[in-house]
């Protein structure tokens, strides 16, 4: 097969999501159907997803983001309740504890793995913390028993931003199941996409009530449940939006899950060979990875031991997408974003090993799509840019 990099045009990107003629039938059919939004694709998807996470219900939102958003808003964060989270994450995650008028609390992460450490969630519980929200970051799952005992142990809900992490699993339990809440995300570099989709996963079934209630306005019955009544009455029992998801994304959604295996089985292949060749390359060492758990690899990502190399990350950063790789950076601190600081008065200093590690990590190109060229010219590529 064609590498993606031998187009000159084609510029191999750290994710991308993959088409196929099914998913096109799958859209094609629900066009064509009676129901362009809110239909028995969502329910159905729901459940698929809810499957996969072994839990009882979803709930499908247009976004990730959203579906934060209601999972906050489910657990009844309130102006200056505090929410204790990872600064090593898309701002998104923050920014749902934000439209609630919940204050985010930063705690820092652990240096190899970079996931939130349940020490310092800890040592930042105040009289105002409600929640706890763990990001399965690049989709490795967090150290879910440290965090659940913590959580009990002080009455909080433990929400998981799982938007790394479908498919993955901590201890042989599936993401999805391992908080009181959890999140997906079905934006087209995630594992599945619906182009724009995301999903709140529970066995709690208040919870879901109150997440599909926030997603319609705020309102008791949907359309159909009207029409089956002979009756044109409903209620807003409270504020909500509109972050309903269409039928046809749903209709994408179910058939892109029916390939979420072999997926994850093809980018743990890829972090694998990534794996064994970073091992004899001085100044990259990949992150690492937890024996209990089954990692859904999202992303991967390498630290560059800077001080060993010519170049610093901004150098090799530049080198690599001059050769088309299309390395980024995940993540920018969220307290380091002006509006973090100016709001919140966070300041370099708050997260001290997020931020050293934030100086020397680069995301490299990782996706099912991917051919054994690809990851042949990313290695030697990566090599070339810390050795020469
Ligand atoms: C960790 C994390 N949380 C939340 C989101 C937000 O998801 P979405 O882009 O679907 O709104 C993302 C997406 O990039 C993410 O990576």
């Amino acid at each position: 097969m064609k590498s993606n990099t031998e187009d000159k045009k084609y510029f191999l990107p750290y994710g991308r999501h993959r088409i196929d003629e099914e998913d096109l039938k799958a859209v094609r059919d629900v066009l064509l159907s009676d129901w362009l939004t809110t239909g028995p694709k969502v329910e159905e998807f729901e459940q698929d997803v809810a499957k996969t996470a072994n839990v009882k219900f979803g709930g499908a939102v247009n976004s990730g983001t959203a579906a934060l958003h209601a999972a906050m808003n489910a657990i009844n964060i309130k102006p200056g309740d505090e929410v204790i989270l990872t600064p090593m994450t898309f701002a998104a995650t923050a920014n749902a504890v934000v439209y609630q008028g919940g204050i985010p609390v930063f705690a820092d992460v652990d240096p190899e793995t970079l996931l939130i450490d349940p020490r310092k969630v800890e040592e930042k519980i105040s009289s105002k913390t409600r929640a706890v929200i763990a990001v399965d970051y690049a989709g490795q799952m967090c150290d879910y028993d440290a965090l659940n005992e913590i959580t009990k142990k002080y009455g909080l809900y433990l929400i998981a931003d799982a938007c790394h992490s479908i498919g993955g699993s901590y201890k042989g339990f599936p993401s999805g199941s391992c908080a009181d809440l959890t999140v997906f995300s079905f934006h087209p570099v995630k594992h599945i996409t619906t182009g724009e989709g995301g999903m709140v996963v529970t066995d709690k079934k208040e919870l879901i009530h109150r997440v599909k209630l926030f997603r319609n306005h705020g309102i008791n019955t949907d359309l159909h449940q009207r029409k089956k009544m002979d009756s044109w009455y409903y209620e807003i029992k409270e504020l909500g939006f509109n972050y309903r998801m269409t039928d046809f994304q749903c209709a994408l959604g179910i058939s892109q899950l029916k390939k979420l295996n072999s997926w994850i089985h093809k980018r743990n292949l890829i972090a694998k060979e990534y794996d064994r060749f970073f091992e004899g390359i001085k100044g990259v060492s990949p992150l690492k990875t937890e024996s209990s758990v089954s990692h859904a690899y999202h992303i991967y990502v390498v630290k560059l031991n800077t001080e060993l190399l010519k170049r610093n990350r901004q150098e090799v950063f530049s080198f690599l997408r001059n050769k088309g790789i299309g390395v980024n950076v995940h993540y920018i601190p969220v307290h380091y974003h002006p509006f973090y600081k100016n709001k919140f008065n966070t300041a370099k200093g708050l997260c001290p090993i997020t931020e050293e590690v934030y100086e020397r990590i680069l995301t490299i190109p990782l996706f099912p799509g991917m051919v054994q060229e690809d990851v042949k010219k990313v290695c030697s590529a990566v090599k070339d840019a810390v050795q020469s």
